[in-house]
């Protein structure tokens, strides 16, 4: 990369190419798709909502429309408590959780009964279970853990659990139940499902905005650093999760994601995704009309729209 890359984030040229995003993409925000309404406190949000956010890894970040505004972050969290699963635990995981796109959706089932309770990777909802788990055994208060990361990475101290969301989510949450209770009667968690469920509800509920999730995100896109300099993950840990997000972290749409945006990204229901330049920056878009396998259809025309009109792309 050259030093005239690196200035086009840090000199703020890069916001004129987010406000053409805004005009061709995030104007007609909500005409496609759907709203997530499986977990019943996510539908009440305005569909028309769009939000972008770039965050050079100096810490520098621009935006444009509703980038300030807080959402449920939903999958999103799964990037962070792998980054902090990974951290504690190392490689160990391995053994529970495996590295291959599932080509299903992201609350199935199906898999885990021909594969032993062993899910394919840990972006889908089983996968982030046992992930939570684990950190759960690690911690002993696995979605603490998450939030205060979050918090710090962001250098928002005021993003928090949504307690409204984790509770609409927990009351409608057997399918979620029925995973972890699976994997539990092949021997694949190593706590109680409730707790294991209670304490990714709240990771999910978590509630941050374009400008927080693409700060606190900066680690994956400085090797493993934190803000502080601190290192968070080493550069193999760091280079793995960015691959699982590439190849995983959209679900039954991952091959279309890479397809189209060519970066490692992580959506959530919320309609949230956060993408990675490795090197560079990271990315946050939002917008809640989700398409069939739940990912923003706005985000991901965004992220398509951005990595074409820069070249910013890992590819
Ligand atoms: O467990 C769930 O179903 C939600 N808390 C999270 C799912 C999700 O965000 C999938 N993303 N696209």
């Amino acid at each position: 990369m050259t030093v005239e890359e690196r200035s086009d984030i840090q000199g703020q040229r890069l916001l004129p190419v987010l406000l053409k995003i805004a005009e061709e993409v995030g104007s007609g925000a909500g005409s496609k798709g759907q709203v997530a309404d499986y977990i019943p406190a996510l539908s009440q949000v305005d569909p028309t909502s769009f939000g972008f956010a770039v965050a050079g890894i100096d810490g520098e970040v621009i935006g444009v429309g509703d980038w300030q505004t807080p959402f449920s972050i939903q999958s999103v969290s799964k990037a962070f408590s792998l980054a902090l699963t990974l951290a504690g635990s190392g490689e160990s995981l391995w053994t529970r959780v495996g590295r291959e796109p599932s080509g299903d959706p992201f609350n199935s089932l199906m898999q885990l009964e021909h594969e032993e309770g062993i899910p394919r990777n840990p972006f889908i909802n089983a996968g982030a279970l046992v992930v939570t788990d684990r950190l759960l055994t690690l911690t002993g208060d696995a979605s603490a853990t998450v939030l205060r990361l979050l918090r710090t990475e962001s250098g928002n101290p005021h993003v928090d659990f949504d307690p409204v969301v984790a509770a609409s989510e927990a009351a409608e949450g057997d399918r979620n139940a029925a995973l972890a209770h699976f994997m539990a009667g092949y021997g694949n968690l190593e706590n109680p499902v409730t707790h294991v469920l209670k304490h990714y509800f709240s990771q999910c509920s978590i509630a941050m905005s374009c400008r927080d999730l693409a700060t606190a995100g900066l680690f994956l896109a400085r090797h493993g650093l934190r803000g502080d300099g601190s290192r968070l993950l080493d550069r193999r840990a760091t280079k793995q999760i960015n691959s699982l997000m590439l190849t995983c972290g959209a679900y039954d749409a991952a091959g279309e994601f890479a397809f189209r945006v060519g970066l490692p990204g992580k959506s959530g229901v919320g309609g949230g995704i956060l993408a990675v330049v490795p090197g560079l920056c990271t990315l946050c878009v939002w917008s809640p009309a989700l398409d069939r396998c739940g990912n923003s259809v706005a985000g991901v025309d965004a992220l398509d729209r951005f990595t074409t009109l820069t070249g910013l792309s890992v590819f």
